[in-house]
């Protein structure tokens, strides 16, 4: 995107996306097949928008199966959300779609599909976004990883995306992981500088523990928004879906190497590797400024209506027909019904709300899996948890452990449908997708 002046600011140039089957090298044996990505190498762009400025851009489809863009916990407009049959039509093979908004949050965001999901984002459809802030503080560097999996066997090749039985679980975990769809990247960083990592879990199961060492780190944002009390991520865990902004202060030492570490399960992984170049530039993280608050509604708790929500298995096995990429199974629901997700005879919503109504999520895992849940078109609030003291952080996608209950209070200040469910794809696909009407 070029320069534009400022009477052309209101109608940006589109970025174009289109999707393209390519071949791409995610391991040493060699290159890997229909490998997706928007535009025609290498992993999605990072797509840079400003707060509060308008932002175009048109999807062109280039392969052999429907598709659209969902913007991940941006707040647009329901036209632009990107969910088939429920909001958009489908974009078929050699058709465009054009998306149009002003983004009215900074922070960092993603894009993908919302169709045929499993297949199109485990091939390789996701991006970052990121919303920029001019009234950021300053920072010396700035790094941005997407995170995720892949399921290839030894041949390099792609393997089946799913196993029922593991869907049934946590969901079908990859075989080869990457960031920036690489093995451990390095980036260089000003030694003694403050640097700003951008992290989203793109993977369609993956939930991680991250630790950073080698320097001092702190959170700054979660999800889109800064966090009100900043603290060290100390095996902080995030599912699919999330996004976590780190503060870092680089070592004095130049060669020095930080790294970014998912110590989750039996083995701990090193993601991703920051090195010290030059001389300290001497910053101090104490200094940094705190991130502007983004302009979400307070939910009115006295005045709130609650919505009960609960998680749980299902033992009714039916095949639903979701004709957008169903796996075949309904292993999951949400308050008893398996949904079908996204299709096009959508069931009735879950809840109708309000436009301009507060609420307040009651939500209630009865599974023995964790589900990062998300919300379309509008963020929460964390109110409470029943098994940990909760920061009130605004967000979009809030991981439920087993047997936690979780309040999320919002303002119903978007109106449309919006799609709520969990995001490991296999569970949203066999049941825990749902929807909620606000008009
Ligand atoms: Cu990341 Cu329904 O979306
Ligand atoms: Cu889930």
């Amino acid at each position: 995107m070029g320069k534009v002046g400022s009477w052309a600011a209101a109608m940006p140039e589109p970025v174009l996306l289109k999707t393209t089957r390519i071949q791409a090298k995610l391991m040493d044996v060699g290159q890997t097949k229909n490998v997706l990505t928007y535009g025609d190498a290498g992993m999605p762009p990072v797509l840079r928008m400003k707060k509060g400025e308008p932002f175009a851009a048109r999807l062109v489809n280039g392969i052999d199966d429907p598709t659209t863009i969902h913007w991940h916990g941006i707040r647009v407009p329901n036209k632009m959300d990107g969910v088939p049959f429920l909001v958009q039509p489908y974009v078929y093979t050699g058709d465009h779609f054009d998306y149009a908004f002003a983004p009215p949050d900074a922070g960092t965001f993603w894009y993908h599909p919302h169709c045929n999901t499993l297949e199109q984002m485990g091939h390789g459809l996701t991006g970052v976004i990121v919303v920029e802030n001019p009234n950021d503080p300053h920072f010396d560097a700035e790094v941005v990883i997407n995170l995720r999996d892949w399921r290839l066997g030894d041949d390099g090749q792609f393997i089946d995306q799913f196993r029922p039985r593991d869907a049934a679980r946590s969901g079908t975990y990859g075989t080869v992981r990457t960031a920036n769809w690489l093995d451990q990247p390095q980036f260089d960083a000003p030694a003694g500088g403050l640097v700003r990592l951008r992290v989203a879990i793109t993977d369609v199961t993956r939930v991680y523990a991250f630790r950073v060492e080698g320097a001092e780190a702190t959170v700054i944002a979660l999800d889109g928004n800064p966090v009100s009390q900043r603290f060290a991520p100390d095996a902080l865990q995030l599912g699919p879906g999330q996004r976590l902004e780190l503060a870092i202060r680089m070592p004095d030492d130049e060669g020095a190497v930080v790294s970014l570490g998912d110590v989750r399960g039996t083995k701990p992984k090193i993601l991703a590797t920051l090195r010290a170049v030059g001389t300290s530039l001497k910053r101090d993280l104490r200094d940094l400024a705190p991130l502007e608050i983004n302009p979400v509604q307070q939910v009115d708790l006295a005045a709130a209506e609650h919505i009960s929500l609960s998680l749980s298995a299902t033992a009714e096995n039916v095949p639903s027909d979701g004709i957008c990429g169903s796996l075949g199974y309904s292993f999951w629901a949400i308050n008893k019904v398996p949904w079908p997700g996204d299709t096009s005879d959508p069931t009735a919503p879950l809840a109708e709300l309000k436009l301009g109504k507060s609420y307040v999520i009651d939500m209630e895992n009865l599974t023995p899996q964790s589900h990062p849940i998300h919300l379309h078109g509008m963020s929460f609030k964390v109110l409470s948890s029943s098994t940990r003291p909760v920061q009130p952080t605004i967000s979009d996608t809030y991981l439920i452990q087993p047997n936690e209950k979780v309040q999320l209070g919002f303002v119903a200040d978007n109106q449309g449908d919006w799609l709520l469910h969990c995001h490991i794809i296999e569970h949203q696909k066999s049941g825990m997708t749902s929807f909620v009407r606000v008009a």
